[in-house]
């Protein structure tokens, strides 16, 4: 069984990105609905995880902030309709240029990753004659059992603040009159998989809250603990929703809340990882000595994730039922690393047939880029073919 209107993508100029609509509803309300269970909790979709415009618009619908990095990303979100007010903005460097945009916009807050920038928000917000909120992401020190590349919350990693400098920036910043601190923010990585790593970041949340309070009397009225949530790449069909249910369970469960205190998430990859597909055409099928090759029309440039982190996406052969066979499937990119999957089964496979790349919304086609002067791959709603 297969959800897609195959018959339809015989006539669609390939590759592309499809987007299962009905999918990223349910999924919305899935993630919407368990949130809502915890007072005081909100999500912001992370948009880098995809910035496409009739997404975010869908994602607007349901009534979920924003959470960006970068000016285009904040634009991106006001142009989908997301209220200032519910958006965030995190990033290690932000430019004068961003900041401006971001002031004049009236975002929610601020996530703070250094001195020298909130000095250059409090200067900037002063021009305007404006107060601006922030939140301190902190470093906590965390590591999260995930690729490398994708950890953040360790000493070594670029971002945030560490949290054995927490109290004297927080003192600095006291001094700054053009900004407020109204939070701490925290992200300890991506495709996270494991309850406990989530448990680890609030058990550190506490003791900080604890040092906080009784080093300083500060109790903040707002807690980002950012994103992560993982999907499940290898079983995309038997777990097409993420368990939001017990996502937003442990938080509430391991989180000492103060009174009122607000619980902010930056989810991306959850929320649209599984409704996006890239469906590409084998080009040629060839063989070498040793192996057989699914030449594919889509490159590592529609999609990085193989290439880049080494990821795993199932491939299905949407046009045949043969025999399984074994074989490498690759893109036509001059990159020994375009490749897709190796020695991976797949009913037996001619030029023309459809491939579908499987969870590939999020960082799909919002990773996607031109080399070797590649259009880049349109993308089609499920209700629009
Ligand atoms: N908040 C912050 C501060 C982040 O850095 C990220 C992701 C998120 C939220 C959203 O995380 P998510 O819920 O999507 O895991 N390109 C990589 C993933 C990079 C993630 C970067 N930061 C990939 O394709 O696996």
């Amino acid at each position: 069984m297969n959800r897609f209107p195959t018959n339809k993508f015989a006539a669609i100029e390939t590759p592309f990105y499809y987007y299962d609509v009905e999918l990223l509803k349910k999924t919305l309300d899935s993630a919407i609905g368990e949130a809502s269970k915890h007072e005081g909790f909100h999500i912001h979709y992370a948009i880098k995880a995809n910035f496409n415009p009739k997404l975010l618009q869908i994602i607007n619908a349901a009534g979920m902030g924003a959470d960006c990095v970068s000016g285009g990303e904040v634009k991106a979100a006001l142009a989908a309709g997301i209220p200032a007010e519910k958006i965030v903005f995190a990033g290690v460097g932000k430019t004068e240029k961003e900041i401006r945009l971001s002031l004049e916009a009236g975002i929610f807050c601020f996530n703070v990753e250094s001195l020298p920038e909130a000095e250059l928000i409090n200067e900037l917000a002063a021009e305007y004659g404006k107060n601006a909120q922030i939140a301190i992401r902190v470093n906590p020190g965390v590591g999260a059992h995930t690729h490398a590349n994708i950890t953040t919350g360790l000493a070594e990693n670029k971002f945030g603040i560490n949290y054995e400098l927490l109290g004297e920036t927080i003192d600095t910043i006291g001094e700054f009159k053009n900004i407020t601190l109204v939070g701490l923010h925290f992200h300890i990585g991506s495709q996270i998989l494991e309850m406990e790593d989530f448990a680890v970041l609030c058990n550190r949340i506490n003791e900080i809250q604890e040092m906080l309070e009784n080093e300083k009397g500060i109790v903040l009225p707002h807690l980002n603990v950012g994103g992560g949530l993982g999907i499940d790449y290898n079983e995309p069909e038997k777990n097409p929703i993420p368990d939001f249910a017990t996502y937003f369970a442990t938080y509430a469960s391991s989180l000492k809340r103060r009174e009122g205190q607000q619980v902010h998430f930056e989810l991306g990859r959850s929320i649209v990882g599984q409704c996006g597909t890239l469906v590409s055409r084998v080009t040629y099928v060839k063989h070498g000595t040793c192996k057989k090759f699914v030449i594919i029309d889509a490159g590592m440039n529609d999609l990085v994730r193989p290439a880049l982190y080494q990821a795993y996406h199932e491939i299905e052969n949407l046009s045949s039922d043969g025999a399984a066979e074994k074989y490498d499937i690759v893109g036509p990119i001059c990159e020994s690393s375009d490749v897709f999957a190796k020695d991976r089964s797949l009913p037996q496979t001619k030029r023309g047939d459809i491939i579908a790349i499987h969870s590939a919304g999020a960082y799909g086609e919002a990773m996607s880029f031109g080399y070797n002067c590649r259009e880049l791959a349109k993308a089609y709603l499920s209700t629009e073919i």
